[in-house]
């Protein structure tokens, strides 16, 4: 196989933002679009010049890997379709809502021999690799505590634009299930993986089943401590951050972009960031042109550029052509699973501490 033909399923919010990706990817193509309101399909197809299929049958006919862009609670299901027709599978985030639902696709994956990849595009942004990087080579020292700060906006309008938005069933959770996932993911790869959490959550200033607002305490595997914060409740949705501290020095990216960098150049550098015998997967590396032009998501879900996702599509389209791994398996994605359920359960027994 020379080019990957990618069917997009599910053609609301994002998924303009996969086929964008796609026509800028050598190796890839995209080939048809699907969606169960076939205007939306239409509209989509019309937009890309790519036929809009009647169903998922007559998609998976016409394609090698395909583009879960529906909502979150189905991912696992139409996945599971998807790795039974024997298609790879790009899922977007988060994996799914449950555990059991989030295994179940990774084990299709498994058995029918397709390739797994779950969206989490800023862990290709230049500043967000240079800081891991940094601290997986021991130069900050020893980490003492990464905090993660989501401090978003979504207007009640946002929530009612899907039946979807804000329901355990479907999104799974709120503020952090869906806008958080990413910097939670990003926290727990940098900080080499959490142990367990104590957490408060509410629901603040939305008519939702689920959290705009959460506060966690974290408690990492390697022993630093840390918080995270998530909410879609604070107007009018401010840059979000990411802080890691360790022995030899402090660096904050806000919005992807570097706001604090101050290491102690005199510093010793045992190179055991989470203490010794540990370690972890190398970061991606990866050349882009376009990051400069890159945006944020803090107050506007659409202002979503779309390089990182160009970067990690055009990882798994390689995946695919070389039959490797791609650079985020189903298992790493995972792990950012698990954190925001032990925090639901942790708000449930009012902040209890739980284990990840
Ligand atoms: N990576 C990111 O930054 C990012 C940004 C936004 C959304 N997302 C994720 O993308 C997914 C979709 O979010 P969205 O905002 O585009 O939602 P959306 O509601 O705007 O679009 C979902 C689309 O899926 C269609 N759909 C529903 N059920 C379907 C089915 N069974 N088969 C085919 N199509 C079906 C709907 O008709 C709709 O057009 C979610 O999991 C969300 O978390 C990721």
């Amino acid at each position: 196989m020379s080019t990957v033909r990618f069917g997009l399923i599910g053609c609301g919010a994002i998924h303009g933002t996969h086929a964008q990706a796609l026509a800028n990817i050598e190796g890839a193509k995209l080939e048809a679009v699907y969606d169960t309101v076939y205007e939306k399909a239409c509209t989509a197809g019309e937009k890309f010049g790519v036929p809009a299929k009647k169903s998922l049958k007559a998609l998976f006919d016409s394609v090698d890997a395909v583009c879960l862009c529906v909502p979150s609670g189905l991912h696992s299901k139409i996945g599971m379709q998807a790795a039974k027709a024997g298609k790879h599978i790009v899922c977007e985030k988060p994996i799914d809502v449950t555990l059991k639902a989030a295994q179940n696709l990774i084990q299709a994956g498994r058995d029918n021999n397709v390739k797994l990849t779950v969206i989490s595009q800023h862990r290709f942004a230049k500043d967000i690799r240079t800081l891991r990087e940094t601290a997986l080579s021991g130069e900050l020292g020893k980490l003492i505590e990464g905090d993660a700060y989501i401090k978003w906006y979504r207007t009640q309008a946002y929530y009612d634009s899907g039946e979807w938005r804000g329901t355990w069933a479907l999104d799974g959770g709120g503020c952090l299930m869906n806008q958080g996932v990413h910097y939670v993911d990003m926290i727990q790869w940098i900080m080499g993986g959490v142990k367990s959490v104590q957490a408060i959550t509410r629901t603040a200033s939305h008519n939702i089943e689920v959290e705009d607002v959460a506060t966690a305490l974290v408690e990492y595997k390697s022993g630093a401590i840390g918080v995270i914060q998530g909410s879609t409740s604070f107007f009018p949705g401010l840059a979000e951050r990411l802080e890691v501290h360790g022995t030899n020095g402090s660096i904050i990216i806000e919005g992807d972009r570097t706001k604090v960098w101050e290491v102690d150049p005199n510093a010793a550098n045992d190179g055991s960031p989470y203490g010794r015998g540990v370690s972890a997967q190398p970061t991606p590396n990866v050349h882009s042109h376009n990051e400069e032009k890159s945006a944020g998501g803090a107050s506007d879900p659409s202002a979503l550029w779309t390089e990182q996702h160009r970067l990690q599509l055009e990882d798994f389209t390689q995946a695919i052509l070389t039959n490797r791994d791609p650079y985020i398996t189903g298992e790493q994605a995972i792990e950012p699973l698990k954190v925001i359920l032990a925090i639901y359960r942790s708000a449930k027994r009012n902040g209890a501490r739980v284990e990840v």
